[in-house]
């Protein structure tokens, strides 16, 4: 298994295990706050593993007390309706819908604002027991602005999105849960070597079938279920162009294990 040294930029670190790239926000004096430096650093290192064919799933992670407490409020605070107009800090965020590997947020503490949106820009999200969700940004005099109101109510639903978006309200690991913001639920000590063991499983799988699957879920909620269903199909029939499609049932048929090869 190849595990490269981690490289620290200033505020994030990146390393290799195996075939997944992870990347963890270090910025703890401020909880992770996603500085416009912090983001343009993220969105890079995962189009970087997005291009490299030996990176198969990416693990995104923050530190034991935060994933990322929000935006950073500093640089915000004196910003003009124009200067935000016109910046291209949002467009990062679009960047990240175009990484078409799997990406597992491993969230352990405040995932609160642009935090929560970041950890919901990813395909799935594993918890951590003291993991907090929230939208806090009405507390502050604004509202979500990366795809806060998008997202969390695709994902929760209208009734407790509005609860969230309006009042400010967090929800601990348990709820985010039941209401299907995250898929899995482990003690502190185990978050991300759980996250590590979701991208691992999905790094062995066929790497056309895993970003195929991922666009397919991913364009779920956007298009209409007989749009969508017919869109899934053209995906499933590429996947029968692939050398892993034949190894994969091949495999199957001679009770043995599955070698693939990404071709
Ligand atoms: N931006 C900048 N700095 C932040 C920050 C943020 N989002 N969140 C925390 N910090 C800083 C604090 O200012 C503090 O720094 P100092 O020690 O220099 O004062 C340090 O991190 C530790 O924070 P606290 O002392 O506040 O820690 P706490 O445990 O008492 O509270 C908290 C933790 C509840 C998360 C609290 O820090 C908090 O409410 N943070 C802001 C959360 C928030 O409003 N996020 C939304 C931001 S806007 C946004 O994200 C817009 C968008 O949609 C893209």
């Amino acid at each position: 298994m190849a595990v490269e040294a981690p490289v620290a930029d200033s505020d994030i670190v990146t390393s290799v295990e195996g075939a997944v790239g992870v990347v963890r926000i270090n910025r703890p004096k401020v909880l992770n706050a996603l500085s416009y430096s912090v983001m343009q650093s993220i969105v890079e290192s995962f189009e970087k593993f997005d291009r490299d064919p030996e990176i198969r799933a990416i693990l995104l992670t923050g530190d034991e007390r935060a994933f990322a407490a929000g935006a950073d409020i500093k640089e915000l605070e004196d910003a003009t309706v124009v200067e935000m107009a016109m910046s291209q800090q949002m467009e990062r965020w679009d960047r990240i819908r175009r990484i078409s590997t799997p990406i597992v947020a491993a969230v352990s503490g405040f995932a609160l604002g642009g935090g929560c949106e970041l950890a919901m820009c990813c395909d799935l999200i594993i918890a951590s027991e003291t993991a907090v969700f929230g939208q806090p940004e009405i507390d502050i005099g604004v509202m979500p602005g990366a795809g806060g109101t998008q997202r969390l109510t695709r994902a929760v639903g209208k009734a407790m999105a509005m609860d969230m978006v309006l009042t400010g309200r967090r929800i601990d690991a348990r709820e985010a849960l039941a209401h299907g913001l995250v898929s899995r639920v482990v003690p502190m000590e185990l978050y991300y070597d759980e996250a590590m063991k979701v991208c691992k499983a999905i790094a062995a799988k066929a790497p056309m079938a895993a970003r195929m699957a991922k666009e397919g879920v991913s364009r779920a909620l956007d298009m209409s279920l007989e749009t969508a269903l017919s869109y899934e199909r053209r995906l499933f029939y590429l996947l029968f162009g692939t050398e892993d499609q034949k190894e994969g049932m091949a495999a199957f048929r001679e009770k043995r294990k599955p070698e693939y090869k990404g071709k």
